[in-house]
């Protein structure tokens, strides 16, 4: 096709659009790339989630395929021991800090990272890493939606999703394990200029923020 690329991702050769992120191109082939932070109108991809990585031939690290872009003839692999120690490692760290009960979650079965756990065999609740149990407040004070911050993967898609329909009340705040997503000032959803528009709910990867039943 005019314009394309040829690139091979684990053996498999596929084409693409120059300048596009490795991420989209498996992804749009049928090839399954851990991801919770990237967005296709992204820009900069923020990669913070860690677990898009890939190795590239002639390349001495592993990349975050969400940020690479694909040249011709790229060989990719997406697959390796030393991927599955670093992706591995990377899902631990963000299951520790999240409340896991699926059978109770709106999310159940649509949830990103039951695929993330179902594509590479991993563990729901690792058993390596202690635990970090937040206990944070449940905020159901806005018509229509929860936010329970204890299942937040701080993939930063809600955040978008509020300053695109233009109310921007959502953002993070601290930093390392005490990191959120909240309004101004910490205030309840229903007393932040939330309009309810549900827009955060859509684009919520995990149980963090739903539509109330
Ligand atoms: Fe690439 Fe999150 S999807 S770092």
């Amino acid at each position: 096709m005019a314009g394309k690329i040829k690139i091979t991702i684990d053996g498999k050769e596929i084409e693409a659009s120059p300048g596009e992120k490795i991420l989209w191109a498996a992804l749009d082939n049928g090839i399954y790339i851990p991801h919770l932070c990237a967005g296709r109108d992204h820009h900069p991809p923020s990669a913070s989630c860690r677990l898009c990585f890939v190795e590239i031939e002639g390349y001495p690290q592993p990349v975050t395929s969400c940020t690479q872009e694909v040249t011709g003839g790229m060989v990719i692999s997406t697959r390796s021991e030393r991927l599955d120690r670093i992706v591995g490692t990377g899902f631990e760290m963000i299951m520790t800090n999240h409340l896991t009960d699926c059978k109770a979650c709106p999310k159940n079965r649509s949830c990103e990272l039951q695929k993330i756990a179902r594509e590479r065999k991993f563990r729901l609740k690792p058993p390596r890493l202690p635990r970090l149990d937040r206990e944070l407040p449940v905020d159901d004070s806005a018509d229509g939606i929860k936010h329970d911050p204890n299942k937040c993967v701080l993939c930063g898609h809600c955040i978008r999703a509020c300053r695109e329909k233009g109310a921007g009340v959502l953002g993070f705040a601290r930093r390392g394990f005490e990191r959120v997503v909240t309004t101004f000032n910490g205030a309840p959803l229903g007393e932040s200029g939330c309009n309810s528009c549900t827009a955060c709910t859509l684009v919520c990867p995990v149980g963090a923020l739903t539509l109330k039943v």
